[in-house]
Protein backbone atom coordinates (compact mmCIF):
# COMPACT_ATOMS: atom_id res chain seq x y z
CA UNK A 1 0.00 0.00 0.00
CA UNK A 2 2.49 2.18 0.82
CA UNK A 3 4.26 1.40 -2.13
CA UNK A 4 1.54 2.40 -4.56
CA UNK A 5 0.72 5.75 -2.86
CA UNK A 6 5.08 6.98 -3.08
CA UNK A 7 4.05 5.65 -6.68
CA UNK A 8 1.02 8.27 -6.92
CA UNK A 9 3.11 10.88 -5.36
CA UNK A 10 6.39 10.45 -7.62
CA UNK A 11 3.82 10.15 -10.63
CA UNK A 12 1.59 13.23 -9.67
CA UNK A 13 4.82 15.18 -8.79
CA UNK A 14 5.90 14.31 -12.74
CA UNK A 15 2.07 15.55 -14.17
CA UNK A 16 2.68 18.63 -12.14
CA UNK A 17 6.43 19.64 -13.22
CA UNK A 18 5.45 17.99 -16.99
CA UNK A 19 1.94 20.67 -16.84
CA UNK A 20 3.98 23.50 -15.61
CA UNK A 21 7.05 23.72 -18.33
CA UNK A 22 4.22 23.10 -21.07
CA UNK A 23 2.12 25.79 -19.58
CA UNK A 24 5.11 28.31 -18.81
CA UNK A 25 6.13 27.65 -22.79
CA UNK A 26 1.95 28.47 -24.15
CA UNK A 27 2.84 31.52 -21.72
CA UNK A 28 5.89 32.21 -23.53
CA UNK A 29 4.58 32.33 -26.99
CA UNK A 30 0.88 33.82 -25.98
CA UNK A 31 -0.64 31.39 -26.93
CA UNK A 32 -4.59 30.75 -26.42
CA UNK A 33 -4.06 27.04 -25.41
CA UNK A 34 -3.20 28.82 -21.83
CA UNK A 35 -7.09 30.04 -21.63
CA UNK A 36 -8.68 26.66 -22.05
CA UNK A 37 -10.89 25.41 -19.22
CA UNK A 38 -9.39 21.95 -19.15
CA UNK A 39 -6.00 23.14 -18.89
CA UNK A 40 -7.22 25.25 -15.84
CA UNK A 41 -8.72 22.10 -14.46
CA UNK A 42 -6.70 19.41 -15.15
CA UNK A 43 -3.73 20.54 -12.76
CA UNK A 44 -5.54 21.29 -9.54
CA UNK A 45 -7.17 18.14 -9.88
CA UNK A 46 -3.49 16.45 -10.16
CA UNK A 47 -2.37 18.67 -7.45
CA UNK A 48 -4.74 18.06 -5.45
CA UNK A 49 -3.97 14.49 -5.59
CA UNK A 50 -0.11 14.98 -5.56
CA UNK A 51 -0.80 16.76 -2.04
CA UNK A 52 -3.23 14.23 -0.56
CA UNK A 53 -0.88 11.55 -1.18
CA UNK A 54 2.03 13.59 0.80
CA UNK A 55 -0.03 13.58 3.59
CA UNK A 56 -1.08 10.01 3.47
CA UNK A 57 3.34 9.14 3.04
CA UNK A 58 3.32 11.70 6.03
CA UNK A 59 0.59 9.57 7.97
CA UNK A 60 1.27 6.17 6.93
CA UNK A 61 5.30 6.66 8.13
CA UNK A 62 3.91 8.82 11.77
CA UNK A 63 6.36 11.92 10.23
CA UNK A 64 5.53 15.47 11.18
CA UNK A 65 6.42 18.79 9.85
CA UNK A 66 7.41 19.69 13.41
CA UNK A 67 10.07 17.39 13.91
CA UNK A 68 11.08 16.86 10.49
CA UNK A 69 13.05 19.75 8.61
CA UNK A 70 12.85 18.04 5.24
CA UNK A 71 9.04 17.57 5.63
CA UNK A 72 8.42 21.37 6.89
CA UNK A 73 11.34 22.38 4.18
CA UNK A 74 9.01 20.66 1.44
CA UNK A 75 5.69 21.67 2.71
CA UNK A 76 7.06 25.80 2.48
CA UNK A 77 8.81 25.56 -0.94
CA UNK A 78 5.20 23.69 -2.51
CA UNK A 79 3.50 26.86 -0.79
CA UNK A 80 6.65 28.68 -2.81
CA UNK A 81 5.84 26.79 -5.81
CA UNK A 82 1.68 27.25 -6.52
CA UNK A 83 2.68 30.94 -5.22
CA UNK A 84 4.78 31.81 -7.98
CA UNK A 85 3.10 29.36 -10.22
CA UNK A 86 0.10 31.72 -10.09
CA UNK A 87 1.94 34.91 -10.47
CA UNK A 88 3.62 33.35 -13.59
CA UNK A 89 0.34 31.76 -15.56
CA UNK A 90 -2.08 34.35 -14.43
CA UNK A 91 -2.30 36.91 -17.41
CA UNK A 92 -2.17 40.44 -16.47
CA UNK A 93 1.43 41.12 -14.75
CA UNK A 94 4.82 42.37 -16.93
CA UNK A 95 6.12 39.77 -19.30
CA UNK A 96 9.01 39.86 -17.31
CA UNK A 97 7.94 39.32 -13.98
CA UNK A 98 5.94 36.35 -15.37
CA UNK A 99 9.08 34.98 -17.12
CA UNK A 100 10.83 35.68 -13.47
CA UNK A 101 8.17 33.87 -11.33
CA UNK A 102 8.29 30.84 -13.41
CA UNK A 103 11.98 30.36 -13.77
CA UNK A 104 11.99 30.90 -9.56
CA UNK A 105 9.11 28.57 -9.35
CA UNK A 106 10.91 25.71 -11.49
CA UNK A 107 14.02 26.19 -9.00
CA UNK A 108 11.32 25.98 -6.02
CA UNK A 109 10.62 22.23 -7.93
CA UNK A 110 13.89 21.05 -8.09
CA UNK A 111 14.40 22.19 -4.28
CA UNK A 112 11.65 20.19 -3.66
CA UNK A 113 12.76 17.20 -5.25
CA UNK A 114 16.21 17.31 -4.01
CA UNK A 115 15.09 17.35 -0.38
CA UNK A 116 12.56 14.50 -1.66
CA UNK A 117 15.74 12.38 -2.00
CA UNK A 118 18.47 13.56 0.27
CA UNK A 119 15.59 14.03 3.39
CA UNK A 120 17.46 17.07 4.06
CA UNK A 121 16.35 21.01 3.72
CA UNK A 122 20.56 21.59 3.53
CA UNK A 123 20.25 18.95 0.58
CA UNK A 124 23.16 16.91 2.40
CA UNK A 125 22.11 13.47 2.59
C1 LIG B 1 5.85 19.51 -5.67
C2 LIG B 1 5.81 18.87 -4.52
C3 LIG B 1 6.49 17.56 -4.23
C4 LIG B 1 7.37 16.80 -4.98
C5 LIG B 1 7.94 17.11 -6.35
C6 LIG B 1 7.71 15.63 -4.20
C7 LIG B 1 8.56 14.62 -4.61
C8 LIG B 1 8.82 13.47 -3.93
C9 LIG B 1 9.66 12.39 -4.39
C10 LIG B 1 10.42 12.37 -5.71
C11 LIG B 1 9.66 11.43 -3.42
C12 LIG B 1 10.41 10.10 -3.44
C13 LIG B 1 11.74 10.27 -2.74
C14 LIG B 1 12.54 8.98 -2.67
O1 LIG B 1 11.97 7.90 -2.59
O2 LIG B 1 13.78 9.07 -2.66
C15 LIG B 1 8.81 11.89 -2.34
C16 LIG B 1 8.55 11.21 -1.18
C17 LIG B 1 7.84 11.70 -0.11
N1 LIG B 1 7.21 12.93 -0.03
FE1 LIG B 1 7.07 14.28 -1.54
N2 LIG B 1 7.04 15.69 -3.00
C18 LIG B 1 6.29 16.86 -2.98
C19 LIG B 1 5.49 17.33 -1.95
C20 LIG B 1 5.43 16.75 -0.71
C21 LIG B 1 4.83 17.36 0.46
C22 LIG B 1 4.16 18.74 0.51
C23 LIG B 1 4.97 16.49 1.49
C24 LIG B 1 4.55 16.66 2.93
C25 LIG B 1 3.35 16.65 3.38
C26 LIG B 1 5.65 15.31 0.97
C27 LIG B 1 5.94 14.16 1.68
C28 LIG B 1 6.63 13.06 1.23
C29 LIG B 1 6.89 11.86 1.99
C30 LIG B 1 6.45 11.60 3.42
C31 LIG B 1 7.64 11.01 1.15
C32 LIG B 1 8.12 9.57 1.48
C33 LIG B 1 9.55 9.56 1.91
C34 LIG B 1 10.06 8.13 2.08
O3 LIG B 1 9.47 7.18 1.57
O4 LIG B 1 11.08 7.97 2.74
N3 LIG B 1 5.91 15.51 -0.37
N4 LIG B 1 8.31 13.15 -2.67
Amino acid sequence: MYGLIKTIHVITALISIGGFVLRGIWMLRDSPMLQQRWVKIVPHVNDTLLLASAITLAVMMSLSPMTQGWLMAKIVALLAYIALGMVALKPGRARSVRIGAWLAALLCFAYIVAVAVTKSPWLIS
